[in-house]
């Protein structure tokens, strides 16, 4: 009897997923960002802050091509549950979020290196990591904004309680 119960006990622990642990920015979201994004969103390559970024995004995004700092836990919150809430998950949605309607996020596809050939394996496990982080393994996450944005209502107190984003 008492084997059996250890027997399933090792069995649950096998089929535990593989994020069993907290994701975290320091362990897990801050290397994958300096890999994936830094090139575009960091000091190094001249981002502004988000605040800047605000003032004259016609410039940067359009003329400089980079987007608002994000290589610090600080600034990328701000891409989260900050001045820009919604802007981390609405970016980089695969398309499966009913508000998304099929269409990925334009950030999407730099979650995958350019010459990966198998580009959506990839993309897909540092998204489901990037989802962990922001509300947990498994759960969807919301791509709402402080305004109304078309047929997506704002954000909610509760959808802002709902994120973790650990550091
Ligand atoms: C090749 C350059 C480049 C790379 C790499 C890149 N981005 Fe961007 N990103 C931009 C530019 C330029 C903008 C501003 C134009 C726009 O909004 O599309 C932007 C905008 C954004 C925004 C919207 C910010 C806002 O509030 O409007 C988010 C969120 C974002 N990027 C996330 C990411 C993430 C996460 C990664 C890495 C997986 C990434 N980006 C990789 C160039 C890049």
């Amino acid at each position: 009897m008492k084997l059996k119960m250890l027997a399933s006990v090792a069995i649950a622990a096998i089929a535990l997923p593989v994020m069993a642990a907290d994701v975290t920015y320091r362990k897990d979201i801050a290397p994958m960002f300096k890999k994936y994004c830094a090139e575009c969103h960091s000091a190094a390559a001249g981002s502004p802050s988000m605040a800047e970024f605000k003032l004259d995004e016609e410039r940067y995004a359009k003329k400089e091509k980079v987007g608002p700092l994000s290589d610090t836990y600080e600034h990328l919150l701000q891409l989260v549950n900050g001045n820009s809430t919604g802007a981390l998950m609405r970016r980089l949605d695969d398309g499966t979020n009913p508000f998304a309607k099929g269409k990925p996020g334009n950030m999407y596809k730099y979650l995958c290196e350019k010459d990966n050939k198998d580009n959506n394996a990839e993309c897909a496990a540092n998204l489901k990591v990037i989802k962990a982080w922001v509300v947990g393994e498994g759960n969807e996450w919301d791509l709402n904004g402080i305004g109304q944005r078309g047929d997506m209502p704002p954000v909610s107190l509760e959808q802002l309680r709902r994120i973790k984003a650990k550091y």
